[in-house]
C-alpha cells in the first residue's frame, strides 16, 4: 500500500525498532550474525519491512527496525518459535517477553551458548502515523 495516513478506525502499521549496544569490537561480529540470520522473520504474517541500521554519527547504537501490520502481528512473532530461533546466538534464549513493548533493557546475561554481540537493548514502538515512497502522489 501506498498512500497512508491517520484515520480513525483504520489500522496503522507499527514501527518496532531494537536500539542495540555493540561494543567497538563486537560490530563484526554483530553485523555477521545478521548475515546469517535465520531470516525467519520474513514469514511472520504481518511483517512487512527490516532493516539493520548501523550508526555513523550521533549514536552508537545499531537499530533494528521493523514494522509490523499491527501490535498484535508483532506480538505472535515475538511470542513464536521462529522468534527464539532467530535469536539463539543473540542471547540466551528468547527476548524476554514485556507483554507491551519496552521490557527493560540491559542485555539478557548471556549464560551458555555463544556470548551475545550486544551488551544491551532497548526495545522502542512507534505508530506509523504518514508515510510515503516516490509516486505516491
Ligand atoms: C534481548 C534483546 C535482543 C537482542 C540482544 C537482539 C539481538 C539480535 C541479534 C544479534 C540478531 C542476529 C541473529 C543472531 O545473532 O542469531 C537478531 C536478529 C533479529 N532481531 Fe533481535 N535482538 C533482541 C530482541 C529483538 C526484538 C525485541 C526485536 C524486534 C524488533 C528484534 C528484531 C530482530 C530481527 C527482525 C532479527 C532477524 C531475525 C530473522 O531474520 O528471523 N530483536 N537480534
Amino acid at each position: 500500500m501506498s498512500h497512508r495516513s491517520a484515520h480513525y478506525g483504520e489500522e496503522m502499521s507499527v514501527v518496532k525498532i531494537n536500539a542495540l549496544t555493540v561494543p567497538a569490537e563486537m560490530r563484526a561480529t554483530l553485523e555477521q550474525r545478521f548475515a546469517g540470520r535465520a531470516g525467519m522473520v520474513e514469514q511472520a504474517d504481518g511483517f512487512e519491512w527490516f532493516e539493520l541500521l548501523r550508526p555513523i554519527e550521533g549514536t552508537d547504537s545499531y537499530l533494528v527496525y521493523t514494522r509490523w501490520r499491527s501490535e498484535e502481528d508483532f506480538q505472535k512473532w515475538q511470542a513464536s518459535q521462529a522468534f527464539g530461533e532467530g535469536h539463539r546466538g543473540a542471547a540466551s534464549g528468547p527476548a524476554p517477553q514485556g507483554g507491551q513493548h519496552g521490557g527493560p533493557s540491559g542485555g539478557p546475561g548471556g549464560h551458555g551458548g555463544p556470548a551475545p554481540a550486544a551488551t544491551g537493548a532497548t526495545l522502542w514502538s512507534f505508530e506509523v502515523v504518514q508515510s510515503a515512497s516516490p509516486g505516491t502522489n
